[in-house]
């Protein structure tokens, strides 16, 4: 089987490892990939919005199957394309359709979605610009901190938490009369502020079955003590120690059970993973958003962990016969150590040289943003630049592992989170 992957960080390195792991797959192909993914299969220099080429790929390559990463040509509708073109149809793709991508495309779309299937979530109200004055009065029903989220898609930068109703009103303004993340905060979304701990539940579906991935957490703030500015995630562990098989069974009755039957109640194809954010507030789940995607960088602790053949997973995806897969889990802990380039999430430099990748023997390298200098060398080409994952007896040793390996890697501003696993 040929398989294209869409999507270049590490997220979509690490899917490239384990598929490569499948001895039915012959070739890979990763658009546009990073200098990791090059290593396994071909990369190809298309961006993941360009359904025009991408269809010239497929055909031009013989690929059975596509797998996309990044949640942009989902929400954009590429599993639609594919099915609406009669020499495309056949090829499973590995994600959503566009009206159930919106379960991540739009935040009033995905609160809509488990207010009806009686999901619990943070309590909530929308606003536009012709209705802001509501919503300064709704906020002021609230208690601090205020959490407003754009609608839609703003890179991951759309959710603004405030602690004083005088910056929340500010920011309301900002987002529905500035249009601060553009077209993305036409409406925003005004939410009740939920305090506990945070965990991600992974769950694939083909639309009929789903199986519960393994649980992770991410490490999304760029400073020690979970401080500083949002990040895409600087490092994360699997499984979630506070994820006993009590909290488990709840999340799977009272949030993926009636996630799954709620998109086929609603008509709302699926085959492809759902990423279920939660806020665990005592002992009760909350869903505070969904993802139609991996997690990246939970992608890379989750997909290790699975010992099953990946493409065997993804066919019985496509024909909707999950049912008769059996998941089989690697029961130890990983964890991943995310490396970043100095400044980020600000701005940083790119193309600097990266020492000592080929020294990290017992931990799995992924790459994020990465790319092959001219000469030949690997260097940086984004913010996080490399992911290090590693297996333990529990977060603390692999986490060790992980810390120790990192260590043999260099590149002129290289930051790195030194606190993971801290909360727990
Ligand atoms: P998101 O972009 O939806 O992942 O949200 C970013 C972060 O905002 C989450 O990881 C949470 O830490 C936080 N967050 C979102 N919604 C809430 C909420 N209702 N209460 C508390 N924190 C929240
Ligand atoms: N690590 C968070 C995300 O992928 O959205």
């Amino acid at each position: 089987m040929n398989i294209l992957i869409l999507g270049s960080g590490g997220r979509e390195h690490a899917l490239a490892w384990k598929l490569n792991q499948s001895p039915k797959l012959q070739k890979l192909f990763i658009a546009p990939g990073n200098a990791g993914t090059s290593k396994i299969g071909k990369n190809i220099p298309i961006g993941v919005n360009d359904f025009a080429s991408i269809k010239n790929l497929v055909l031009k390559n013989g690929i059975h199957m596509v797998v996309v990463g990044p949640e942009d040509p989902l929400v954009n509708g590429i599993h639609d394309f594919f099915l609406e073109d009669k020499q495309l149809k056949h090829i499973p793709v590995i994600g959503p359709q566009k009206n159930a991508a919106r379960l991540e495309g739009s935040k009033e779309f995905a609160k809509e979605f488990m207010i009806r299937h009686e999901i619990p979530t943070a309590q909530y109200e929308s606003f536009t610009a012709s209705t802001i004055e509501k919503g300064y009065q709704f906020l002021k029903t609230l208690k601090a901190p205020y959490v407003l989220k754009a609608d839609g898609l703003a890179a991951g930068k759309g959710v603004v938490i405030l602690n004083t109703l005088e910056e929340a009103k500010k920011e309301l303004k900002s987002m529905l009369l500035d249009e601060k993340f553009g077209k993305a905060s036409t409406t925003v979304v005004i939410e009740e502020f939920l305090d506990g701990i945070e965990l991600s539940v992974f769950v694939l579906t083909d639309g009929k079955n789903y199986k519960v991935l393994p649980t992770a957490k991410d490490y999304k703030r760029i400073g020690e003590g979970d401080t500083g500015l949002n990040t895409g995630g600087m490092g994360a562990i699997s499984p979630v120690p506070f994820a006993d098989k009590e909290l488990m069974n709840k999340i799977e009755k009272e949030i993926v059970k009636p996630t799954v039957e709620g998109l086929k109640m609603d008509n709302l194809p699926y085959k492809g993973f759902v990423f279920i954010g939660l806020i665990k507030v005592g002992n009760d789940p909350k869903v505070i958003e969904y993802n139609v995607r991996l997690g990246d960088p939970e992608t890379e602790v989750v997909i290790p962990r699975i010992k099953n053949d990946l493409v065997e997973i993804f066919e019985a995806i496509g024909n909707q016969t999950l049912d008769t897969i059996t998941l089989e889990l690697d029961e130890r802990t990983a964890a991943t150590v995310m490396t970043v380039s100095g400044g980020y999430p600000e701005a940083y430099a790119k193309g600097k040289q990266i020492n000592g990748i080929d020294d990290i023997t017992d931990s799995l390298v992924f790459h994020a943003g990465t790319t092959i200098s001219p000469e030949g060398h690997v260097i940086t080409n984004g913010g996080r630049v490399m992911a290090i994952t590693s297996f333990g007896k529990d977060f603390k040793e692999a986490l060790k592992i992980s810390y120790d390996n990192v260590e043999q890697l260099s590149f002129e501003g290289m930051n790195y989170r030194k606190d993971l696993g801290f909360d727990l």
